[in-house]
């Protein structure tokens, strides 16, 4: 109905337009029209067949003759009055009813130019005068004998008769469009229902299983695949709740329909180290944020993970490509180890990656060292890891997830071997401003490397919109503020943020004894007396988690509240990482010193406060301290997210502990139930420390749970479900994207 009112409203509103133009310009045209011709019909009046009389008479001065004369021309229908006038431009005669209004003098100026002038200058003239009466047309011509202009005469002729033929015409205009109008709409409507109905059962045909017309294949598959899309997120609406290895492993059926993906880092989940004097290998799990999140996604999707072979019986346990299947014992996934030489080691890995990139990215006040030769073997050890993805995928439009900071230039050169492939490339640690960005002298190799992404993912928008403005400052790209995106050469990527997080429930957590006997355990470890509370913290030993201030805050707790002295200890658990790094050797020295310390300060008898456990630690480990620890105090001075804090948060199935966490990570954004502190002020992180070891079990409950919940529901498989749903919908987007390119160029025949 509401179509109809609509279509009814155009119709009448256009043709309201169409009437509205047509009778203005049938005015113009018929008014000309009917001027012209009453001028000629003036013309012939006077210069017609009473020409001769009227100068006999004219020149003769016989007055009353040509007052006959002047009524016999009126005789004429529409000539209402006519008039002499002589060449002074006095009246001569008149008929009886001339109008007054009309006079001699003012016409002549017009017939007659100037005065005394030839009788050839003498010219006709009409207008147009309203009188009461009505609107008439009024033409002076002039009556010449020889080369002697004796005056002219004045016809008025009625125009009231052109004003009704106007009318009438319009009447007829408007009937005539108001016709075609509805004709026209009529056969529209009819044509348009006619060839709907055709499309609609062809449409209906196909679907149902028929042949199609051939022009109609191309839209019906887009459909198709609309449909197919639209149908599965719905479903996947539906399904909602928690994401687990289940969930994740269907979305990737059906979004990617099961393809298997490929992950391309530095570091790999199980390192085969020889170790003791007897030889023996032994399988490591690094401490890397990296490896503890993707790993369980791998399990679910499966695939190839590329690393680097760095252990020291990795070759050992590979095959001669160095492929290995793991989890030993549950072989679900590949990994591919990549041999490097020492020098590219040096250069690729502790150089530019963790000497250049790795103090870029971090606001410690460490100062990042760029070299050109690591700058060079960064180069080379990106390319060589490309090249072994592309030995490793199947298909020519593989989905790849490129890791973190020691691989920006793969993503481009990823692209350039495989430019239909999906690269998502994730960045673990936080992303610079633009000016510190600045610092380095390949930041535009960087960026483009960066830019072969089709997604890249960040853990906060922040991190986000640092790269974007990085991009805007130091690239000729188009950003897409609306999209989060930056287009470069055509090309998309889609810049978003996907916070990190852990399998859940965790693995370790779930295999770990009960908390009373980890508790026991790790007090009979430590040699603790069974009233200590007991402060944890895990990290490798780098100089972004502030552990020198997590010492320094101890002892400022110790100082400013003696009740705890005695009776708080605290055990740092800390992985040596990148010895060969000499900021790394000083760290650790620092750390050993300020310890040492602490200890002599308030150590008593077999009490020390600080115990300090330098060396890896196997994740059952850590679970047991996580287990055991009143407190858990992550004190990074910038990190990417810090996934400590949610295994803290995981392991603690009892809801009982306190996590004190540093405001510049990224886990304070979502863990807003921990104390969140500054961890350069002291007396602020003393504070809080005291305040967690005070914290009644009710409120230790109470934070615990709500940092579970979200730790359960916003878990690594979610992390990796939404990355992989985005490419699946980038993925689709191109793919129709170069269909309906296809179908342009064929239907406008280019080769
Ligand atoms: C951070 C990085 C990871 C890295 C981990 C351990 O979390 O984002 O990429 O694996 O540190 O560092 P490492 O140098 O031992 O791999």
């Amino acid at each position: 109905m509401r179509r109809w009112v609509s279509f009814l409203l155009v119709l009448v509103i256009g043709l309201g337009l169409v009437t509205w133009v047509g009778s203005l310009l049938v005015h113009r045209t018929t008014s000309a029209w009917f001027e012209k011709d009453l001028s000629l019909r003036a013309a012939l009046a006077v210069r017609g067949a009473a020409h001769q009389a009227l100068v006999f008479h004219w020149s003769k001065d016989q007055a009353q003759e040509l007052q006959r004369l002047l009524a016999e021309i009126t005789h004429d229908e529409r000539i209402m009055a006519a008039a002499a006038c002589t060449s002074e431009l006095k009246p001569l005669a008149r008929t009886k009813d001339f109008p007054d209004q009309i006079d001699c003098q003012a016409l002549g100026l017009n017939v007659r130019p100037a005065a005394d002038n030839p009788a050839s200058s003498w010219t006709s003239w009409k207008g147009v005068e309203t009188l009461p009466g009505g609107r008439v047309h009024v033409s002076a011509i002039p009556v010449i004998d020889g080369d002697r202009a004796l005056g002219f005469v004045v016809l008025v002729q009625d125009l009231s008769f052109v004003e009704r033929r106007e009318a009438k015409m319009r009447q007829y205009l408007l009937f005539a469009f108001g016709f075609l109008a509805l004709a026209a709409s009529a056969v529209t409507i009819i044509a348009a229902r006619l060839s709907w109905r055709g499309w609609m059962s062809e449409l209906r045909t196909f679907l149902r299983g028929g042949a199609p017309r051939p022009e109609f294949q191309p839209i019906l598959r887009d459909v198709r695949e609309l449909v197919d899309r639209i149908v599965g997120e719905r479903e996947s609406d539906r399904e909602g709740g928690a994401w687990t290895p289940q969930r994740l492993k269907q979305t990737l059926n059906r979004y990617l329909h099961g393809e298997r993906v490929v992950v391309l880092a530095n570091r790999k989940p199980y390192i085969h180290e020889k170790s003791g004097n007897g030889g023996e290998i032994a399988v490591h799990h690094p401490a890397s944020g990296l490896v503890t999140a993707l790993e369980p996604v791998m399990r679910a999707c499966s695939g190839t993970w590329i690393a680097h072979g760095s252990g020291s019986a990795d070759r050992e346990r590979s095959d001669r490509l160095g492929r290995i299947r793991v989890p030993p014992g549950e072989e679900s996934y590949l990994i591919r180890r990549v041999w490097l030489t020492q020098e590219e080691e040096k250069g690729y890995y502790y150089g530019f990656s963790n000497e250049g990139l790795w103090p870029l990215c971090h606001t410690v006040h460490a100062r990042p060292v760029f070299r050109s030769e690591d700058w060079k073997q960064y180069k080379a050890v990106n390319q060589k890891f490309a090249e072994v993805l592309c030995q490793e995928v199947e298909q020519e439009d593989p989905i790849v997830l490129v890791q973190d900071y020691h691989f920006a230039l793969a993503p481009q050169l990823i692209r350039e071997r495989l430019p239909r492939a999906t690269v998502i490339m994730f960045w673990h640690i936080p992303c610079p401003n633009s000016q510190q960005f600045g610092i380095c002298p390949w930041r535009k190799e960087l960026l483009e490397g960066m830019l072969g992404a089709s997604i890249l993912g960040f853990h906060t928008q922040f991190d986000c919109n640092n790269f974007i403005d990085s991009v805007d400052r130091f690239l000729e790209s188009r950003i897409d503020r609306e999209q989060n995106a930056v287009v470069q050469h055509g090309r998309n990527t889609l810049v978003r943020p996907y916070p990190i997080s852990l399998e859940w429930p965790a693995r370790w957590a779930k295999n770990a004894p009960p908390v009373e006997q980890c508790r026991a355990k790790v007090f009979r470890e430590l040699n603790l007396e069974p009233d200590t509370l007991l402060g944890v913290g895990v990290d490798r030993l780098d100089y972004t988690k502030g552990v020198e201030e997590r010492l320094l805050a101890v002892e400022r707790l110790l100082e400013r509240f003696p009740v705890f002295r005695g009776r708080f200890a605290f055990a740092q658990l800390a992985a040596p990482s990148r010895t060969a790094i000499e900021r790394y050797r000083q760290l650790n020295q620092t750390i050993e010193r300020v310890a040492a310390r602490i200890n002599e300060r308030f150590g008593q008898g077999n009490y020390r406060p600080v115990i300090l456990l330098r060396s890896h630690h196997e994740p059952p480990t850590v679970f047991r301290y996580y287990r055991a620890a009143d407190l858990c105090y992550v004190s990074s001075l910038h990190d990417g997210m810090n996934l400590v804090a949610k295994e803290f948060v995981a392991a603690r199935e009892d809801e009982r502990g306190v996590l004190v966490l540093s405001q510049f990570t990224g886990a304070a954004r979502e863990l807003t139930e921990a104390l969140i502190v500054n961890p350069y002020d002291l007396d602020e992180a003393s504070s809080a420390l005291a305040a967690a070891l005070g914290m009644s079990i009710d409120e230790q409950c109470d934070r615990m749970r709500a940092m579970r919940a979200f730790v359960a529901e916003f878990n690594v498989y979610r992390w990796a479900g939404r990355m992989l749903v985005d490419a699946a919908r980038l993925r689709n987007r191109e793919r129709l994207t170069g269909r309906l390119r296809d179908h342009v160029s064929v239907a406008a025949g280019s080769p």
